[in-house]
């Protein structure tokens, strides 16, 4: 099972029979972005992609990337992944998968279902999903089946922008380890998004004794607390295992700058809850002024250094900061597979390319031996020879895969 204690012991024995079942062995795709029907077999072995660019290599990662929960590597609106997009025929698109976890086969759907009649409002509707045929609430339940960790060109940037693209990243990570994390921070935005309408439709009043106030910050006090343990717990355990690691990658220090995060390390979480509520509810005016809650577990930020270079990622060169996200992402999936025998799902758009050719051979090795389902695209063929033998190729072209012979 999924979801373990994180305390639970680690019993190498039982590592063999569970490795690498986590992955994806079948797909089919409708009206998703260019490809208006794809089905595709695959095996648990890494998935080679490779055509000229606007072939649909990264479409079939973002379909992938929607196995989790979340909007997916491009972060898109629903109505935009619709093939043709506004001016489409119009369809919605749905992605079907066989997922094979650690309890067996799994059938995972996931579709945009238009709301309402209203055209404005179409373009909204929401992502359903179905676990083995029936409907589920949210998207949080696909974070117990499998987990999905992706790398692409835009994330060259994280190191440089917004904090929240960074917490992200790591809560992405963090569900691989706790499944619940992705409920617990839908439960916590959930009652910060009534909060925040609370207090502006109460603007002016007296706010100060408000029991509807009080119970949804007391509410977001108890999540916030298991939000950021569970993130100081992954980071704990990610610098633990960096500090084993070997290899051509750079081994990355990670800090969290949160204010939970940081009195949970200071004192026991009944404190920190008890401060956050308290802080929630001083801020009341504050908040409701500004039309947002100020402080909580939606602003930590997550600070990586280069160890060796003993520098901020940020300040790091591009090719290094590409690959200290490799070092990490390659760190929890060794760490996820220790923990539970089942490796993420791993999409690597055009990361390749950037790789000297030892680091490319160290990631090939390293993603065979984790027995991970890594998806890897680019343009050239070539690059992925030390694959061969070991990985499914597959040639895409105007959003037609054929498969190649290894
Ligand atoms: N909603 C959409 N409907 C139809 N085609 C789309 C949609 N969104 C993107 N595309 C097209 O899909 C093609 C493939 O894109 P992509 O997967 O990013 O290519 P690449 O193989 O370079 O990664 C592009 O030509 C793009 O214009
Ligand atoms: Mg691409």
């Amino acid at each position: 099972m999924r979801g373990a204690a994180l305390t639970e012991p680690v019993l190498r024995d039982d590592l063999a029979g569970l490795r690498g079942r986590n992955a994806v062995t079948r797909l089919v795709l409708t009206d998703f972005r260019c490809y208006e029907r794809l089905r595709l077999t695959v095996d648990g072995r890494p998935v080679v992609l490779t055509g000229p660019n606007g072939a649909g290599k990264t479409n079939l990662l973002e379909a992938l990337s929607l196995l989790a929960p979340g909007r997916g590597l491009r972060r898109a609106r629903l109505d935009e992944i619709d093939r043709g997009g506004a001016a489409g025929p119009g369809n919605c698109w749905a992605v079907a998968a066989t997922l094979d976890t650690a309890d067996g086969p799994t059938e995972v759907g996931t579709a945009h279902e238009p709301a309402g009649d209203g055209a404005a409002e179409a373009g909204r509707g929401r992502r359903a999903v179905r676990i083995d045929g029936s409907a589920v609430r949210g998207q949080a339940p696909l974070a117990a089946l499998a987990t999905v960790a992706w790398l692409t060109p835009e994330m060259d940037r994280l190191f440089l922008e917004a904090s929240s693209d960074r917490r992200r990243f790591l809560d992405r990570l963090v569900y691989g380890h706790q499944p619940g994390h992705a409920t617990r921070i839908g439960a916590y935005e959930q009652a910060m998004r009534e909060r925040n309408r609370l207090l502006r439709d109460r603007l002016g009043n007296r706010l100060g004794d408000d029991v509807w106030l009080d119970a949804l910050e007391q509410r977001m006090a108890e999540e916030s607390v298991a939000i950021a343990a569970a993130r100081n717990e992954v980071v704990a355990r990610l610098n633990g295992a960096m500090a084993l690691a070997e290899g051509p990658f750079p081994r990355a220090g990670l800090t969290l700058d949160g204010l939970v995060e940081g009195w949970l390390a200071e004192g026991p979480a009944l404190a920190a809850e008890e401060r956050l509520r308290d802080a929630l509810r001083a801020a009341r005016s504050e908040d409701a002024a500004a039309g947002r809650t100020g402080a909580g577990p939606h602003r930590t930020d997550l600070a990586v250094r280069h160890l060796e270079k003993g520098r901020a990622a940020g300040e790091c060169s591009t090719g290094e900061q590409k690959a200290l996200l490799i070092s990490i992402v390659l760190a929890d999936a060794r760490l996820v597979a220790m923990q539970s025998g089942a490796t993420p799902i791993l999409l690597l758009d055009e990361v390749v390319a950037h790789l000297d050719g030892r680091r490319r051979a160290a990631l090939f090795d390293e993603l065979c031996a984790l027995g991970a389902q890594a998806w890897l695209t680019g343009t050239d063929r070539a690059l992925f020879s030390g694959l061969e033998g070991r990985a499914q190729f597959f040639a895409v072209a105007d959003a037609e895969l054929r498969s190649e012979a290894a």
